[in-house]
């Protein structure tokens, strides 16, 4: 059983992770924190939360930061709507709510009392996570994995060069490449390759239960960001390392060092390739068996309400 603290700027894919999170049985969520990204702060927790009580997850609801550690904030709502979340309807919450407290210090307080247990997902700019670390440094050699979507090898999808999780926080993702923490990244070499087909969106549509419509009512719209951009078939980014802690023989990997460019105005946030390792550096994921995943996500709806 992995024992997960989500990190999530909750627009759609991020959805869809935290449904697959939910409906996964290996993995046991301690907690979410919502962090500005996709769209600002207040939006991902109210989405968090409105996501977090329809799928049936009772983990407590942490707040995360607000902004970059250096920048001025950026946002996707070209992808993901006005709210983060546009598509589907949330009805007045009965269960859910923001709990007391800084998710930043959640993410310390829950790594450091249980060493080498918790896994960190951060599927949003790194801000939180490395505000963790400067505050706690401990936390890099207690945490389990840190397994991560962001950054691209083969150019980027807000600027030609840079990744937007990295694009919006690059400090603080320069911060997290440098920790030396046991790192896992989903960049966009790899999540670009999982696609939604209008096909297999319209079979989730036979699904039942209000995961699955859920899911459909955020994919209606991602379709439909992607086609009015021509940007294809919506990719699964966020997904995949939820897919990765169920069964990391889904990918195919290398090892090497990370960094982010901070300087150079044309390419910043740019995730930059250093040397191979053998142990050490971040493990990149490279190629997806989509078969297998889409097939995991079946098995999380099949198990959700
Ligand atoms: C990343 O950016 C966000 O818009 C998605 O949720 C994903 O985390 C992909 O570049
Ligand atoms: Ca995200």
């Amino acid at each position: 059983m992995k024992r997960v603290i989500l990190d999530v700027d909750t627009g759609l894919d991020d959805a869809a992770a935290i449904i697959l999170a939910a409906g996964s049985k290996s993995i046991r969520l301690e907690g979410l924190v919502a962090t500005a990204g996709n769209v600002s702060l207040d939006k991902t927790l109210e989405n968090t939360l409105n996501v977090c009580e329809v799928v049936g997850i009772e983990a407590p609801v942490y707040s995360g930061s607000s902004r970059p550690l250096k920048r001025d904030r950026i946002h996707a709502g070209e992808f993901h709507g006005a709210s983060g979340l546009d598509g589907p309807v949330f009805q007045p919450r009965k269960r859910q709510q923001v709990q007391k407290g800084s998710g930043i210090q959640f993410i310390i307080d829950t790594v450091m009392a249980h060493p080498h247990q918790i896994t960190l997902v951060p599927v949003g700019p790194l801000t939180d996570i490395a505000l963790a670390m400067q505050q706690e440094p401990g936390i890099i050699s207690l945490v389990k994995e840190i397994v991560l979507m962001g950054g691209s090898f083969i150019g980027g999808n807000v600027t030609s060069d840079a990744e937007f999780n990295t694009y919006a926080d690059p400090e603080a993702a320069q911060i997290v490449f440098s920790s030396k923490a046991p790192l896992v990244m989903f960049p966009l070499d790899c999540t670009t390759k999982v696609t939604l087909s209008p096909e297999a969106l319209a079979r989730y549509k036979t699904f039942e239960g209000k995961s699955a419509k859920l899911f459909c009512d955020c994919m209606d719209t991602y379709m439909e960001k992607y086609r009015k951009r021509g940007a294809g078939y919506p990719a699964m980014h966020d997904p995949l390392c939820i897919a990765y802690l169920t069964d990391p023989s889904i990918f195919s990997y290398e090892r090497h060092e990370v960094s982010v460019e901070l300087t150079d105005e044309a390419s910043y946030g740019k995730t930059l390739r250093g040397k191979d390792c053998k142990e050490g550096g971040v493990l990149v994921a490279k190629m997806a068996d989509t078969t297998r995943f889409w097939s995991l996500f079946d098995q999380a709806l099949l198990q959700l309400d």
